[in-house]
């Protein structure tokens, strides 16, 4: 089954970590803007580069985004969503330029959401995620998986991943209101291992 799944939630609640579950389990393209970002964060936009928003915690200009998305999900055929989108003005262009089989909120209490953030390290060369305390490295500092460097994201601090909560409270939280209005949200419970979370949202997408 192709499907085409929207995960929302704030920054920390687990989009990443359950996106690459449910891509592995379904066989979809993981879309997902923060990564596209990072990985042009030098980019010369009319608007300036993208890290000069991601450093601030603050979200990218919607047209810079909405690009990315439109030529990431016309080469997919089925897709798990992540990050996008973030505004009301985002939501409005999805829905021109897809439909959706499942819109999934995960439900994090604040206060989790922080120490998510703060203790996240990243593989400098592949990527991978790990925490500090939830989900250790088997060597502290080293990649289990290609043994490369774990670092701390720049927008993991303490003072910036407070910004993009409240970022995400004042831009995000109305394209949660709008997919709950409209009847289309499931609702998740966030916390727990993520093996449980997953078990949550495939049952979820599966009924
Ligand atoms: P982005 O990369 O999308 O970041 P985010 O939404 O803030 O989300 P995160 O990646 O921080 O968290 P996540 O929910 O994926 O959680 P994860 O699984 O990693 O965006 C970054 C920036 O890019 C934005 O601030 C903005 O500037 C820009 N941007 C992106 N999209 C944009 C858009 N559409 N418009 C404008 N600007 C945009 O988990 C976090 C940590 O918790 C990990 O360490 C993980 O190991 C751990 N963890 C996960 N699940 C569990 C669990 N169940 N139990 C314990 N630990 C767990």
């Amino acid at each position: 089954m192709s499907y085409r799944i929207l995960l929302l939630g704030a920054p920390g609640a687990g989009k990443g970590t359950q996106s690459e579950k449910l891509a592995a389990e379904y066989e979809l393209d993981h879309v997902t803007t923060g990564d596209a970002l990072r990985a042009n964060a030098d980019m010369e936009t009319e608007y300036g580069t993208p890290r000069s928003f991601m450093e601030a915690g603050e979200l990218v200009p919607d047209p810079v985004v909405n690009e990315i998305v439109k030529t990431a999900l016309s080469n997919a055929d089925g897709f798990v969503l992540d990050g996008y989108p973030r505004t009301l003005s985002q939501a409005e262009y999805l829905s021109e330029v897809t439909d959706l089989d499942a819109v999934v909120l995960l439900d994090v209490d604040d206060a989790v959401l922080l120490d998510r953030l703060t203790g996240r390290r990243v593989c400098d060369d592949c990527g991978a995620n790990y925490h500090v305390e939830f989900q250790p490295p088997e060597t502290p500092g080293v990649c289990d998986d290609c043994g490369g460097e774990l670092i701390q994201r720049e927008d993991d601090t303490k003072e910036t991943a407070r910004e993009r909560l409240e970022v995400f409270v004042e831009n995000t939280e109305p394209v949660v209101t709008h997919f709950r209005d409209a009847g289309d949200l499931i609702e998740v419970d966030g916390e727990g291992t993520p093996e449980d979370v997953f078990e949550r949202i495939r049952d979820a997408v599966e009924a």
